[in-house]
């Protein structure tokens, strides 16, 4: 006789899990009405059994033992929201071995470990999806890998990281500085008690190189991805920004000129136009660019009980589609193409400086003079009076090469009327 409904083992029920069973629950006739089948809960695998749960009926399912799931032959599928690199790697591998297939919204897992776990998935014909992982309940990954496919992405640019973009739109608007706004995040539960991973940049790194393998049908690896935080952006620069006309957001970057790719994460001038500008609060956005397509922007929840749990779960409905026409374990494209990196006098960006110097006689001209001897020439620039005979000047240059703006850095850093580099950002999202 036919199944009436697939068996799944969720293994986590914090607060993806609690969304993924909530929406199994509300949606189940939707659900078996594209599916032609219905989605049973078989097993919750959590840490503690004891705990309370928003959801009491659910019980009798829970679990410590990871056995129960994944030497239980009646479970096909496998949802792995526990999160962290283990045991969550170890249990998916475990059932990919089983022939179980698997849907993670584990971002930290598949930017360190993908490969080797869509491997194993194709070697067994099995499915992974793990849409969730990126911008949450935004559905970017298969837009990348369906809607795109039909042409050539040359660019990305992405707020992924709902915790800096909070912070960052929350030192916009009231001018408030950032170690402030921090603990205000903290205490609204919108930042974790150690922010590192989100307000170092790591979280949209590693969420940058899913993306940019996926657009580019590269193999990239996190270490591929330079990385920069948002903890050393002042509120003096978000004033400047604005005054120059800028926003600063913590975007990630992937570009590609002709084969060669650059992935980045850091704070970035984006001008007050772009529609990156106005994404605020903990809300995510990725921009696309396509040689065919033009530009395109989606935009939406990037975390959150019920936006990720959507995600999770329709990679399930993928799964269970796939199931039905016997085509499971082809969904995903493996990258095929050479992953060519640029180096950085290939990396072309526009740049905000901010420099304090001696305020006397000739030193702008030896400034612009230094520039210019490094090939970088100036769109914009600004000088006021600092502090005891100082001057502070802030510039926005013409589209210059990493390598040449590493060097005027340098350069600066030993010039006796340079008394502080203050900061410096990219700029991008304007005319190229
Ligand atoms: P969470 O609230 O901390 O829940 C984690 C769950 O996993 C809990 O139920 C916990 O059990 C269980 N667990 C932890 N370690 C375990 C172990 N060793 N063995 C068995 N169970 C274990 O986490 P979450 O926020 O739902 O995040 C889950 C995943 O989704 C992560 O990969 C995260 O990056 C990703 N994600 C989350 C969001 C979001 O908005 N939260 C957005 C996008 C992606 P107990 O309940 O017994 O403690
Ligand atoms: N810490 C992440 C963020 C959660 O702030 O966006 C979603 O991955």
């Amino acid at each position: 006789m036919e199944k009436q409904s697939i068996k799944l083992g969720l293994m986590g029920f914090g607060t993806v899990g609690t969304g993924v069973v909530r929406i199994i629950q509300a949606h189940q006739d939707d659900l078996q009405k594209q599916t032609g089948l219905g989605i049973e809960i078989a097993k919750i695998l959590v840490q503690d059994a004891e705990k309370s749960r928003h959801i009491s009926s659910m019980n009798s399912l829970l679990t410590t033992d990871p056995a129960e799931l994944l030497d239980n032959p009646d479970i096909e599928v496998i949802v792995e929201v526990i999160g962290g690199i283990h045991p969550a790697k170890e249990y998916i591998l475990a059932a990919l071995e089983r022939g179980k297939h698997v849907v993670t919204a584990n971002k930290d897992l598949m930017a360190l470990h993908g490969a080797e776990i869509l491997n194993k998935a194709q070697e067994k014909g099995c499915d992974v999806f793990y849409e969730a992982s990126v911008a949450g309940g935004i559905p970017i990954l298969r837009a990348l890998v369906e809607g795109f496919s039909s042409d050539r992405i040359t660019k990305m640019m992405g707020i992924v990281n709902g915790t800096t973009n909070y912070i960052l739109s929350k030192m916009s608007q009231e001018g408030a500085d950032y170690s402030d706004v921090l603990k205000e995040a903290q205490a609204l539960g919108y930042a974790e008690a150690n922010p590192t991973s989100d307000v170092e940049g790591f979280d949209a790194a590693r969420k940058m190189a899913i993306l940019a393998t996926l657009g580019f049908r590269v193999p990239m690896k996190l270490e591929d991805v330079d990385v920069k935080g948002i903890s050393s952006v002042s509120k003096e620069d978000i004033a400047y920004g604005k005054q120059l006309g800028y926003e600063i957001k913590l975007l990630g970057l992937a570009r590609r000129d002709g084969e060669a790719i650059e992935v980045s994460v850091q704070p970035t001038m984006v001008p007050k136009s772009h529609p990156l500008a106005s994404v605020n609060g903990v809300f995510n956005a990725v921009y696309v660019h396509g040689e065919a397509v033009g530009e395109t922007m989606f935009y939406g929840p990037g975390a959150g009980e019920l936006p990720t749990a959507t995600a999770v779960v329709s990679d399930l409905v993928t799964v269970v589609k796939n199931r039905k026409l016997g085509v499971n374990g082809r969904g995903m494209v493996a990258p095929y193409k050479e992953k060519i990196l640029k180096d950085d006098s290939e990396k072309l960006s526009k740049y905000f400086l901010r420099i304090v110097v001696t305020d006397k006689r000739g030193v702008l001209a030896q400034i612009t003079q230094l520039l210019a001897d490094k090939n970088i020439s100036l769109e914009q620039v600004i000088q006021q009076p600092y502090n005891n005979g100082e001057a502070e000047i802030i510039m926005v240059t013409h589209l210059s090469a990493k390598s040449d703006m590493d060097g005027v850095i340098a350069y600066m850093e030993q010039m006796d009327i340079v008394s502080k580099i203050e900061s410096c950002y990219r700029v991008e999202g304007g005319d190229k």
